[in-house]
């Protein structure tokens, strides 16, 4: 009765409506964050999927962008009911998908699904102050990424389109050497690498980029697993962040073989690609406070 008490309280909370299917029983609170969030971007325990599909319900994420022209986010998002480090015992992750039919508008050379935060926007508070984004990847062996492929993972877009101030990506970068394709890397708006550590196929990564909008300075923190708090791996180092702008964290996949790699290239027909995200959140770091 008390456990029955409990999750109904959650699920109130949440918003969300009940799939008591999906309910992690007993596991511990891994890690909370610790420092006012700003978008909040974690996934609760029991959303039913077509909750991404329309501002009627959507709560979290922007339901109109970025995605495929004819898909729902119902038909891109999977849930394999899996717990990241900062999910605790109340959410759980989600996983972006891409197939042949991500074509954003009229962009035939990328293939894509992105998440951008509800309340960010290309003036707002995520691009001002200072800003810790945090989130986790793991691999999904059913859904491998190809990584003769680019991908750009997570990054923050300037207002104007012109420039991606922080990017994290996969692959083989078009133009530079295939030697670290293994790795996800963490580039700055010209390119120069931040950070870089090899793809875990199998366990959780934790990345957090803490933004000093003031000062144009970069900090990066990571952790493998869910129980390990996150370290400074980089930084701070200088780097331009003007521009304003938005989040976006998902896949987009670049094609081979173009100069044009928006509109034209080679993608592989029946794409069945997945990234599984956890613990995306946006928190106020302003005091010097950074969760762990
Ligand atoms: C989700 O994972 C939990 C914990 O491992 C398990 O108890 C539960 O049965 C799983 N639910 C589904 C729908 O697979
Ligand atoms: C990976 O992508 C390359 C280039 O598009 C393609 O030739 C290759 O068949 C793909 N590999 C797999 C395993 O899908």
């Amino acid at each position: 009765m008390f456990t029955q008490t409990l999750f109904s309280v959650v699920v109130a909370a949440s918003t969300a409506l009940a799939n008591p299917l999906q309910h992690h029983a007993h596991l511990p609170i891994l890690a909370d964050p610790k420092c006012p969030i700003v978008f909040d971007g974690r996934v609760p325990l029991n959303t039913i999927p077509t909750f991404f599909d329309t501002s009627a319900t959507n709560t979290i994420f922007n339901p109109d962008y970025v995605k495929g022209n004819d898909l729902k986010w119902s038909q891109i998002l999977k849930f394999p009911n899996q717990t990241s480090r900062f999910d605790g015992d109340k959410y759980t992750a989600v996983e972006v998908t891409i197939s042949d039919a991500s074509i954003f508008q009229t962009q035939n050379g990328f293939r894509r699904a992105g998440l951008q935060f509800l309340k960010d926007a290309s003036d707002g508070e995520g691009g001002k102050g200072v800003k810790t984004l945090h989130w986790s990847v793991k691999q999904d062996p059913t859904r491998p990424l190809n990584l003769t492929h680019e991908y750009l993972n997570v990054w923050h877009e300037s207002a104007d389109y012109s420039a991606d101030q922080i990017q994290f990506q996969a692959g083989t970068l078009i133009g530079k050497s295939a030697a670290d394709k293994n790795n996800f890397k963490i580039l700055d708006r010209s390119g120069n690498s931040l950070y870089s550590v090899p793809i875990d196929q199998n366990q959780w990564q934790n990345f957090a980029v803490k933004l000093d909008y003031n000062k144009n300075q970069v900090t990066i923190y990571y952790s493998a697993g869910t129980t390990t708090p996150l370290k400074s791996v980089a930084g701070p180092k200088s780097a331009n962040l003007a521009g304003g702008g938005q989040f976006q964290l998902g896949i987009l996949k670049k094609p081979t073989g173009s100069d044009d790699v928006v509109n034209s290239g080679f993608q592989e027909k029946n794409l069945n690609e997945g990234q599984i995200y956890g613990g995306l959140f946006l928190e106020d770091s302003v005091d010097g406070c950074v969760s762990l």
